[in-house]
């Protein structure tokens, strides 16, 4: 047996021709299947049997790795996390159960389940000293700036977690990660708004904790209220994990290197801020506050279809779903629930229906196949939940680092794995001999 077959993909005996019109020479790559999807070409050989690279920015054709974890069709709007689809594990599960099949590939039986929540409940406190980290930043510093920064130096403090070689020690760090992330994104908050840091407790849930955090202050109880809590859970299942996307592909090309788990999660929060990534969640309430009115939409579709503007339709497409993205329905419905439990004013959430109806109506939307994406509402039930809009980026990492993590311990143990290292197509000047400064014209 190859190793190919042994961990799930078949070499399948089909081939791929290539043939190189300058030489006329021919060459045969291997055509390996997985267990659902396209088939891919195995160009591992191509640059040693003909002297070329591909090139693919953007990676739309490139598959950068073997795994089990996620898998995406993109033409169906489907998403299943180790075979199970996202709308029955947002309906039935916790994210603290779905972070356990991310990690370890199966649900949890109910004392592996109650081990798990035991285990990252006891990691939920972070080194006293982290504290004094976050008093070098401005109190008017963005939370990801803050996140990036104090994650990366989780290394110093939890050094006993940083030989990547070790298996025990992946697991402390990745449990480590999962726990600890809830509060330091609240530490981010309270640090912005001027309150204290309020530190975990350990009898409530992951969701109710983190809400906890956030909103509790030492002159005043705070009371859990359920629905918010069970919102906050489905928010955080919804963005667990989403197969190879950029940030995704940043922890995994830091990973290759060798880098510390700490310093990788910190290189997917970095990247996961960008607007195109992330960042879209605050970005499309911004947007839709200063829409205001249903009556101007229209004005913001025309703009997002003028291609002379900048402006994009924030919450919209996605580089894999050519469909609704199943998160998106998912949010959608919550959203509704959310808003009528909280008896909470519509008026968003009404703009941002009406401009889903208009897009999906509009000819250009439609030819590009643009959806409504996770983020397009996942903002809104955060509004209502209380949250400033600048801390929505944030949950999204908070909820990502288990996805991060299981593609990290992944990575690593996979026997195909080398340092990630992409070539390019070199347009810049050929060799030429340095002239010193006084004889340049
Ligand atoms: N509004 C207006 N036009 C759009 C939009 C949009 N939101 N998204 C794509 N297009 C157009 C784009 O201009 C292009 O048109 P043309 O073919 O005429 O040049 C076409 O659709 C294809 O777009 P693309 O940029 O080539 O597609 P991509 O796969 O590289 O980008 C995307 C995907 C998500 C970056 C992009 O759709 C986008 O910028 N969306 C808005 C930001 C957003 O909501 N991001 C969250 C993504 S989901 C959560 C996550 O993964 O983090």
């Amino acid at each position: 047996m190859t190793a190919d077959a042994q961990r799930g993909s078949t070499p399948n005996n089909a081939t791929f021709s290539l043939t190189d019109d300058a030489t006329g020479n021919s060459t045969e790559l291997p055509v390996i299947t997985g267990s659902l999807g396209p088939s891919v070409i195995d160009v591992r050989s191509l640059y040693s049997a003909t002297g070329r690279f591909t090139y693919d920015p953007g990676f739309t054709s490139t598959g950068s790795c073997e795994s089990k974890i996620t898998y995406i069709d993109g033409d169906e709007g489907i998403l299943l996390h180790r075979g199970y689809p996202i709308s029955e594990l947002a309906e039935n599960s916790d994210f603290l159960e779905v972070s356990y099949l991310l990690l370890y590939g199966e649900l949890p039986s109910e004392k592996q389940k109650r081990e798990f929540d035991d285990t990252i409940t006891q990691h939920t406190m972070v080194h006293e000293q982290i504290n004094y980290l976050f008093r070098g930043f401005r109190r008017d510093s963005h939370p990801m700036a803050v996140m990036i920064g104090v994650v990366g130096a989780l290394a110093a403090f939890y050094h006993d977690t940083t030989d990547i070689q070790d298996p025990r020690q992946r697991m402390i760090a990745s449990h480590r990660l999962i726990a600890k992330m809830p509060t330091i994104a609240a530490m981010a908050h309270k640090y912005a708004i001027g309150q204290p840091f309020v530190y975990p407790r350990n009898d409530l849930s992951y969701s109710e904790n983190f809400l906890h955090m956030l909103f509790a202050v030492p002159c005043q109880d705070y009371e859990i209220n359920p629905i918010q809590a069970k919102a906050m859970d489905r928010i955080l299942i919804l963005h667990a994990d989403h197969e190879q996307n950029a940030s995704t592909s940043t922890v995994r090309l830091a990973g290759s290197s060798g880098a510390n788990p700490y310093a990788c999660i910190a290189a997917g929060i970095a990247t996961l801020w960008g607007p195109a990534h992330g960042g879209a969640n605050e970005a499309v309430v911004l947007m839709l506050d200063e829409i205001g009115s249903v009556e101007r939409i229209p004005e913001c579709v025309a703009r997002a279809k003028d291609k002379d503007d900048p402006f994009r339709l924030m919450g919209f497409g996605h580089r894999v779903y050519k469909n609704y993205d199943p998160r998106a329905k998912v949010l959608h419905k919550t959203c509704h629930e959310v808003l009528d439990d909280l008896g909470l004013d519509h008026e968003m959430f009404n703009i941002a229906r009406e401009l889903e109806r208009i897009a999906l109506e509009d000819e250009y939307f439609v030819e590009r196949k643009l959806y409504p994406n996770v983020d397009f509402y996942s903002g809104i039930i955060l509004k209502a939940l209380g949250i400033p809009p600048h801390l929505f980026t944030v949950i999204f990492a908070l909820a990502r680092t288990v996805g991060w993590i299981a593609q990290w311990n992944e990575m690593i143990e996979d026997p195909h794995q080398k340092i990630g290292r992409p070539r390019q197509l070199y347009t810049g000047e050929k060799q030429r001999s340095y002239v010193p400064v006084g004889q340049r014209g």
